[in-house]
C-alpha cells in the first residue's frame, strides 16, 4: 500500500533525509587506504546514535551491520568486514538513519585513495558518472502523473547508451515510517508502465550499474550481492518527495540540487 505523506510527515521526512545526507557526507570522509569497513560501521553507529537517530540496517531482516558497504564487484548489501580498503577500490556506502520514526536512505560510490578524478582509471570514472547521472535522469522524471516506468526507462536508456548494464533484481522503494514501502521503483522499464506518481509520495531512486553484464548472484551469507562476471558495479541513491510541480530531493548533500 502506498502512503501519501501529510504536511507533518513530509517535514519529518525532510529532517530524516537531511540527517541521512549529513551521515553519508561524514562516513565518506572516512573512506581511505588502510581503513576497514568495520571501522566505518562503528563510526556510523556512534554518529547516528549521537544525533538521536537509529541506523535502520542493523538487524533489518537480520542484516549484521549499521550500513551497507559494497566494494568493487559487490553490487549492494555488502556486510562491513575487517578487510582494509586498498588504493583504487570502488566503495559504496549506503546509510539509512531513522529519525523520529522516519527513514532517510541515501548512498554514493567513491574510489579509495584518489585525490581527484584524474587519478581514477577513466573507465571506472565513466562507470561512477554513469551510475550517478542515470540516477538524476530517473529523478528528473518525477512529477504527479508520471509513472514508475518513466523513471526506469530513463535510467535504462541512459546506462545502455553508454554500454554498461542495469541490475534488474533490486529496485527503488517507497519509504517513510517503513524502510521499504510501496511502490517498487524499477531501474529498467517502459514509458507509461506501472504505478502513477502522486503528490506526497516518497520513494528512493537507486540504480546499480555494472561495467559488464547485468547478472548478479547472492553469496552464501544471504546478503552480499555480486556481479556474476566479476565486473565492477557502482550505485547512487536519493530519497525523493513528489511535489505538486515535480520533485524534492530529501537527501541532497552540499552542492547537489534539491529540486
Ligand atoms: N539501504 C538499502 C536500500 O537502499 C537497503 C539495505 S537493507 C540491509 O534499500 F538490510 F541490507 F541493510
Ligand atoms: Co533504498
Ligand atoms: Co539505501
Amino acid at each position: 500500500m502506498v502512503t501519501i505523506k501529510s504536511t507533518r510527515e513530509i517535514e519529518a521526512m525532510r529532517k530524516a533525509g537531511a540527517l541521512a545526507a549529513q551521515c553519508l557526507t561524514e562516513m565518506l570522509k572516512l573512506v581511505k587506504v588502510g581503513v576497514s569497513p568495520l571501522e566505518i560501521d562503528r563510526a556510523c553507529s556512534e554518529w547516528t546514535l549521537a544525533k538521536g537517530a537509529v541506523p535502520a540496517p542493523l538487524n533489518y531482516h537480520g542484516f549484521p551491520g549499521n550500513l551497507c558497504i559494497s566494494v568493487n564487484d559487490v553490487v549492494c548489501h555488502g556486510i562491513p568486514d575487517k578487510r582494509a580498503f586498498k588504493k583504487g577500490d570502488l566503495v559504496n556506502l549506503d546509510v539509512t538513519p531513522i529519525l523520529d520514526g522516519f527513514h532517510g536512505d541515501t548512498n554514493a560510490t567513491v574510489v579509495v585513495g584518489a585525490a581527484n578524478e584524474s587519478e581514477v582509471d577513466p573507465k571506472v570514472q565513466r562507470l561512477i558518472e554513469t551510475a550517478r547521472l542515470s540516477m538524476w535522469e530517473g529523478i528528473r522524471q518525477v512529477r504527479p502523473g508520471a509513472t514508475v516506468g518513466d523513471i526506469g526507462h530513463a535510467i535504462q536508456t541512459y546506462v545502455e547508451n553508454v554500454g554498461f548494464s542495469v541490475v534488474a533484481e533490486y529496485c527503488g522503494h517507497g519509504i517513510g515510517r517503513g524502510f521499504h514501502e510501496d511502490p517498487i521503483v524499477p531501474h529498467i522499464g517502459r514509458r507509461g508502465q506501472g504505478m502513477k506518481l502522486r503528490e506526497g509520495m516518497t520513494f528512493t531512486v537507486e540504480p546499480m550499474v555494472n561495467m559488464g553484464k547485468r547478472e548478479i548472484f547472492v553469496e552464501k551469507d544471504k546478503w552480499t550481492v555480486r556481479t556474476q562476471d566479476g565486473s565492477l558495479s557502482a550505485q547512487f541513491e536519493h530519497t525523493i518527495l513528489v511535489t505538486s510541480s515535480g520533485f524534492e530531493v530529501l537527501t541532497a548533500r552540499e552542492g547537489e540540487p534539491r529540486g
